[in-house]
């Protein structure tokens, strides 16, 4: 009888132990989210779509911005902070929002909305140069 329940006791730390090493596995494999212009609980869909834009927008690929993982060099690393076209990127997130706050209230969403594109226009470096003819 006493044999029966030590082994009970054995099989439910055995259990208690896999599911904690396992609950602090998947939290490692779940970075922590990095995100200092997007709202911190932006769904998957709508990041995706910024991201994509952000792409289209400067004629580049997710790289241009995100460093290749230190574990798997085959994936990047989204939440590393290591590229500095990251941080650019953030003062321009941060300058197209203010300029359209200031100058485009009426149109928010609109089709006046200063977006990447609209400078960018599918280059990482947008020529800003403007020659004024005479
Ligand atoms: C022009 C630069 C740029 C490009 C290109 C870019 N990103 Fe990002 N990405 C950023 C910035 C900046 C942030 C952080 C935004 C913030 O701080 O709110 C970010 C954040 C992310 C995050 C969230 C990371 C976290 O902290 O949890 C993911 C995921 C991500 N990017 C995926 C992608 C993918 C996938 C692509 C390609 C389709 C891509 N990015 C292309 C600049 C870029
Ligand atoms: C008002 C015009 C304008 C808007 C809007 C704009 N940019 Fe820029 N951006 C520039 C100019 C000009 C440069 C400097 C080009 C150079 O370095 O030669 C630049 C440079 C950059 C760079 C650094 C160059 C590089 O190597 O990638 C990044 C990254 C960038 N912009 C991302 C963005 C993103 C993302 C957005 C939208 C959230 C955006 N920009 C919106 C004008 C703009």
């Amino acid at each position: 009888m006493f044999q029966l329940h030590k082994r009970k006791l054995y099989a439910g730390i055995g259990l208690l132990a896999i599911l904690i090493i396992g609950a602090s596995a998947t939290t490692q494999d779940k970075p922590k989210p990095n995100l200092k212009v997007l709202p911190k609980n932006i769904d998957h869909e709508e990041l995706s779509k910024i991201m994509k834009g952000f792409n289209v927008s400067l004629g580049v690929k997710c790289n241009h911005c995100h460093v290749p993982s230190k574990t798997d060099p085959k994936k990047l690393d989204f939440q590393s902070d290591e590229k500095p076209e990251k941080e650019v990127a953030r003062s321009m997130m941060k300058m197209t929002a203010k300029i359209n706050k200031k100058y485009f209230k009426q149109n928010d969403g609109g089709a006046s909305t200063l977006t990447c594109l609209t400078c960018h226009n599918g280059k990482a470096h947008p020529d800003s140069k403007i020659v004024i003819p005479e």
